[in-house]
């Protein structure tokens, strides 16, 4: 692959003043220059219903499933509920993971990486690792290492939503550039005879 790798970045909250959103923000602004980042807003994506599935899927639930076909990567950005992740973004990757008869589900065989931001101590590890279950499922190659859980969230983005904190910024670049070699080795190995 030797053009940019394109990322999809999907935050898993709605909220204007959410900590993943700015840190999905942030990531887009720390991507590396071998990286096109663009990113897709869950709000108008409905609840998954297999009723509504079969008379046609929503335009947003289309629009969303075109944005993945079309990116090489997909970075998602997940806060933790309840020690998993929220309703929001399962729900979306569960209209994702549908396919048409005929139809190469989207998420298959893509290649996808992990950040979260929580106030509180453990950073959202949890909701990420109820995330990669969510991948075997979709055969979504996701990085495993390594892993950006932004604990103290709140103290590291100022009034503005921006990321403050040097070592997270750092620690977010980091992350993008393995991320885009990841993105690389995945594409070759799928598009490369074995
Ligand atoms: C939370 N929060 C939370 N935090 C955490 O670290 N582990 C958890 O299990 C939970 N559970 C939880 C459940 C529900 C229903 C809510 C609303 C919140 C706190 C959560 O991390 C905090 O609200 C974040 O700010 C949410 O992410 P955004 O919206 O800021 O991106």
């Amino acid at each position: 692959m030797g053009s940019p790798v394109r990322v999809l970045g999907i935050a898993g909250s709605l909220r204007a003043k959410s900590l993943n959103r700015a840190l999905l923000r942030a990531a887009g602004e720390l991507a590396p220059p071998d990286m096109e980042f663009r990113t897709f807003d869950l709000a108008t994506i409905p609840v998954y219903n297999a009723d509504v599935e079969a008379a046609g899927l929503p335009e947003s639930v289309a629009a969303f499933k075109r944005a993945i076909r079309e990116a090489d990567a997909l970075l998602f950005v997940t806060p933790e509920y309840n020690y998993g992740v929220p309703g929001v973004l399962k729900n979306a990757i569960d209209w994702a993971s549908r396919a048409a008869a005929g139809e190469a589900p989207v998420m298959n065989g893509k290649a996808a990486g992990i950040m979260g931001a929580s106030p509180g101590m453990g950073g959202t590890m949890r909701a990420q690792l109820q995330l990669r279950q969510a991948f075997v499922f979709t055969q979504t190659h996701c990085l495993t290492a390594p892993e950006v859980a932004v604990s103290k969230a709140h103290e590291r983005f100022d009034a503005d939503g921006r990321l403050t904190d040097e070592a997270t910024r750092e620690r977010v670049a980091a992350y993008l550039v393995r991320l885009a070699e990841w993105t690389r080795r995945v594409a070759s190995r799928i598009t490369s005879p074995a």
